[in-house]
């Protein structure tokens, strides 16, 4: 690593305090009430077999939490179902009016087991719903911060109607067989890293056929597609249920998914589509397990042409060891099918996915869990993957997750910095804002075409963190014109004034130098390199050699 002569200089004190990463507190509505009766004795052991329902509010909207209960000697089972799929309960135990089990949660492919406790209050249950904790050591990014829920009143009562598959019995599941391992041939396809959208950070499992056509709509006439946006991508939500032969529909959500194919092409744009190596999504929607060559014809007659399929629920079935042959299956199946897909692998970064990657067939991989609309976690994420770098070139990407940018969750500096990051990267460019009402900020920074040229460079090379003092951080990314981009980060909280000498860069020649920001010429490479760089935020620089 070159060693730089950084001196960074803070300019500006910024008065208000560094924002701190809030706490995922989700509603504490359900607190039991002095009104929800007296508890009953603990003599008599009430039966609370049976359904019961707690809704509350939470940052991800309305929240249904479900436990399927049923209670025989006073040991319970049964499930728990959150948003993101159903979880068994074991080791369950009634005691009067007091009661503990364990729910077995997927955490990006690890079963996590979470303890419960709770009361009988009158004809109620209170108790505090068990979430996935962060998976020790998954992936560059660490562990993203843990869901938090104070506890909530659940009611006997029928849970809202869905498209997700029913609960799983994993211990009763035929196990189907994993091919042997060999290298399925490269598609040729994603020869850079791949653009588009998807439906799943603004919208989770909320989508709709009418929702994916006013989105390729603005692709089309908004300006993205002609900054290089391609996939309108469907993720978790759109499914189904299988008919006797194993044929998946969509969902009424989406009548027709080949006349949505035909709409998004008549755009002049390409159609993605979502599943899981697993018999259900992370959504708890139907999986492909055992339907992988059916499923994948069955996209392929629809006119798909991007899979994401994501691990899931197979991590019940299988170990991380079995993660190349499951997604082999699903490479082969898509060969098969004869549809030119790109395929995206979405399994959180585990199993050193990016030393087979290319060998199932992928375009690209998944390096890390799952982004937050936060500097914080953005940040984790993106200056991590410059350990990944010589694992990226065309055809194959590392996928650091979709972009954030317009959700809301951060400043314009630092949505700045999310998208020359992933630029940096040679990430795909996969926007998943609410692109029919965004800002002209958002526009701008979504369809800056000097740094989507960076991202999107034939040579494909991933960029590099050349230093990091702390407070700058420095990537470079060599470009097939010779041109060498560059990207002076700030994580502090203060606007800086780094100083930086170019030769320490690397740089013995002379170059122009563009700030793809600003769409300004700044001068050449001649001694040191000072600009204000403001806080969390970015200066972005094509260099072109002087002949
Ligand atoms: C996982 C993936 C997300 C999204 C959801 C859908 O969490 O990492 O990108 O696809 O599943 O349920």
């Amino acid at each position: 690593m070159n060693r730089l002569l950084l001196v960074v200089l803070p300019i500006v004190w910024l008065t208000a305090t560094p924002k701190p990463i809030p706490a995922l507190v989700i509603g504490q509505s359900g607190t039991a009430s002095s009104d929800s009766g007296p508890a009953k004795p603990a003599s008599s052991t009430p039966d609370i077999s049976g359904t019961w329902i707690a809704k509350t509010t939470s940052p991800m909207g309305e929240l249904e939490i479900v436990y399927k209960l049923t209670v025989h000697d006073g040991k319970i089972t049964g499930s728990q179902s959150l948003p993101f799929g159903d979880s068994p309960i074991v080791d369950g135990r009634l005691t009067g009016d007091a009661f503990q089990f364990t729910v077995e949660l997927e955490s990006f492919g690890d079963i996590q087991k979470r303890e419960v406790t709770g009361k009988i209050v009158g004809d109620t249950l209170v108790l505090t719903p068990a979430f996935p904790g962060p998976p020790p050591g998954n992936g560059p990014d660490g562990a993203p911060p843990a869901f938090h829920m104070g506890p909530v009143t659940a009611r006997r009562g029928t849970p809202t109607p869905s498209h997700r598959a029913p609960s799983v019995d994993y211990a009763k599941l035929p196990r189907t067989s994993l091919p042997a391992l060999y290298d399925v041939s490269a598609n040729g396809l994603a020869t850079t890293p791949p653009m588009g959208w998807n439906s799943w950070n603004k919208f989770q499992t909320h989508i709709d056929d009418a929702t994916v056509r006013g989105i390729a709509d603005v692709i089309a006439s908004g300006g993205m597609k002609d900054a290089g946006y391609q996939y309108v991508i469907i993720d978790d939500g759109w499914q189904g249920a299988r008919d006797a032969s194993g044929v998946l529909s969509a969902n009424p959500s989406f009548p027709d998914m080949k006349a949505l194919a035909d709409y998004v092409h008549s755009k002049g744009l390409k159609i993605g589509i979502y599943s899981s190596p697993g018999p259900r999504t992370c959504g708890g929607f139907e999986g492909s397990y055992g339907h992988e060559e059916q499923d994948a014809k069955m996209y392929a007659g629809w006119g798909m042409d991007y899979l994401k399929y994501d691990w899931c629920s197979a991590s019940r079935i299988w170990r991380d060891s079995d993660m190349q042959a499951a997604y082999q299956k699903m490479g082969e199946a898509i060969e098969k099918a004869g549809r030119p897909v790109v395929y995206a692998l979405c399994q959180y970064g585990r199993a050193h996915v990016q030393t087979w990657g290319t060998k199932v067939g992928a375009n690209l991989w998944r390096t890390t869990g799952d982004i937050r609309d936060q500097y914080d976690s953005m940040a984790k994420i993106g200056f991590a993957q410059t350990t990944l770098a010589d694992f990226a070139g065309p055809g194959h990407w590392n996928d650091p997750d979709m972009l954030e940018i317009g959700n809301g969750g951060m400043s314009g500096d630092e949505y700045k910095t999310h998208f020359s990051l992933w630029a940096m990267i040679a990430a795909p460019l996969i926007a998943g804002n609410d692109i029919r009402n965004m800002t002209p900020e958002t526009r701008a920074i979504l369809t800056n075409k000097e740094v989507i040229a960076v991202d999107q460079d034939s040579l494909g090379i991933g960029g590099k963190s050349l230093n990091n003092s702390g407070e700058i951080e420095v990537w470079k990314k060599p470009l097939v014109s010779g041109d060498i981009a560059i990207a002076v980060f700030n994580h502090s909280n203060r606007d800086m004034r780094p100083v930086i000498s170019w030769k320490t860069l690397g740089l013995d020649e002379t170059y122009a130098v563009r700030d793809l920001w600003a769409h300004e010429d700044r001068g050449k490479t001649t001694g040191v390199f000072s600009e204000p760089v403001t806080s969390h935020g970015v200066i972005m620089l094509r260099l072109t050699k002087v002949r």
